[in-house]
């Protein structure tokens, strides 16, 4: 009798993200089904991330292809897995670490080990014939994420002179996620005839997460553009949209100083700057406010708005348990930014998550500005019961296809779940 959830063969290809470079799909196959992980990609990533291993070899792809990878995949990893049970996850990570044997997975490729590390848990969804949520994590009751929708993009991810990466609008009175998408989509289009009024057609082009990509200089712009387009599309601000920002600040941060809206400021004028944008604007979620390294200015606004204000590390934790810890230590921010790739396996991922979520930290499951078609993280908030997701403007197929998949979860899961709304950054106590 043979053993359904077998691994019987693990295969890669170098395929295209959103951006058209060049990532990762794992196939892994078993006798009951086949998974597969497709790889995504940071453009503004944190120094401490697992490292992503491209070719460097300049003749293809200006030196990111990833055919090493690729080969990483199948040549030394594939054989220690054949003959395991695809549904014991965790020892399937435990052997990815130890064969890669660096601490930040640099010799076989963090991309390599996560495409293998989804691949095996998607495999294991379809031998047991279910959804993935339910097979990462079983409940009886799913807490469904508010969407924080990427709708002005900047820095690194456009080609403006926004110093702040992104300006998100996050649905939070409504009663389900369908009414929670539906307000947010009709802000993003709201939006696009705002910014062509105000600043020309051009004003429509997009950045790399789908959100608009105006000629836009300070940051205050952005949020009376959006506070403008909530009113006209009918709803609420505060009440019904709330507003966040990844200020991705360590992309702005030269010589002890933040270059801001024409300014030069140091870290604790910045914390004035935020504290007055959050007195201002419905400003309720503010990502990466200070440089990467930098506990302590976390520390400090923590204190100063943390009760109201949701404070998101993304590339001072880089979604690692050590620094999560560090972080937990001194209150240095309250919630995490999720990031599968940053990490590299979906093991370690959960217990990032984990060790947020039982010392009252937000978690806040994350796309990368390079995506594929792959849906995998909408599972996964859907698994955490999370209660927030940050995938992007409701535009580009990388980014709808995660919506998407929250669609089909909201009615396959019916009164199974519930939306977060205004108890995102604590949807199982309120
Ligand atoms: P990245 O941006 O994927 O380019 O790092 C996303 C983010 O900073 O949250
Ligand atoms: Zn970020």
């Amino acid at each position: 009798m043979s053993n359904q959830y077998e691994i019987t063969k693990v295969r890669a290809l170098e395929i295209l993200d959103s951006r058209g470079n060049p990532t990762l799909q794992v196939e892994v196959f078993t006798r009951g089904g086949r998974g597969l992980g497709m790889v995504p990609s940071g453009a503004s990533t944190g120094e401490h991330e697992a490292v992503e291993l491209r070719d460097g070899d300049a003749t293809r792809y200006a030196g990111k292809g990833v055919l090493t990878a690729v080969s990483n995949v199948e040549k030394e990893i594939a054989k220690p897995l054949i003959g395991l049970d695809c549904r014991e996850q965790a020892k399937i990570d435990e052997i990815l670490i130890s064969i890669d044997g660096t601490p930040n997975k640099s010799r076989l490729g963090a991309n390599a080990i996560l495409g293998v590390s989804l691949a095996v848990a998607t495999a294991a969804a379809r031998c047991k014939n279910q959804p993935l949520y339910r097979h990462l994590r079983s409940q009886k009751q799913y807490v469904l994420p508010v969407p924080m929708l990427n709708i002005i993009n900047g820095a690194k991810h456009a080609g403006n002179q926004l110093a702040i990466q992104e300006f998100h609008v996050m649905p939070v009175g409504f009663t389900d996620f369908l009414e929670a998408l539906q307000a947010g989509v009709e802000i993003y289009h709201i939006l696009k005839e705002v910014l062509v009024k105000r600043y020309g057609a051009a004003a429509k082009n997009i950045g790399d997460e789908g959100g608009f990509a105006p000629p836009m200089t300070e940051s205050r712009e952005a949020f009376d553009a959006i506070l403008y387009s909530i009113e006209e599309a009918g709803y609420t601000p505060e009440k019904e949209i709330v507003l966040a920002i990844d200020a991705a600040a360590s992309e702005f941060y030269t010589n002890n100083r933040y270059l801001i809206d024409g300014h030069q400021l140091t870290s604790a004028e910045l914390s004035d700057y935020y504290h007055r944008m959050c007195k201002e604007y419905p400003l309720f979620s503010i990502e990466d406010p200070f440089s990467e390294n930098d506990f302590d200015s976390f520390a400090t606004l923590t204190k100063r708005v943390g009760e109201q204000v949701q404070v998101v590390g993304d590339d001072l934790f880089v979604s690692n348990p050590e620094r999560i810890q560090r972080g937990i230590d001194i209150g240095a921010g309250n919630a995490l930014l999720l990031k599968v790739n940053q990490i590299g396996t979906l093991t370690e991922a959960i217990q990032a998550a984990d060790l947020a979520a039982t010392n009252q930290y937000g978690v806040v499951v994350s796309h990368r500005s390079g995506e594929t078609e792959d849906t995998f993280i909408a599972d996964l908030a859907v698994a955490l019961s999370c209660g927030q997701i940050k995938t992007g403007a409701p535009a580009r197929s990388d980014r709808t296809a995660k919506y998407n998949r929250l669609i089909e979860i909201h009615h396959e899961l019916g009164s199974n779940a519930r939306f977060a709304g205004s108890s995102f950054r604590f949807p199982l106590t309120g």
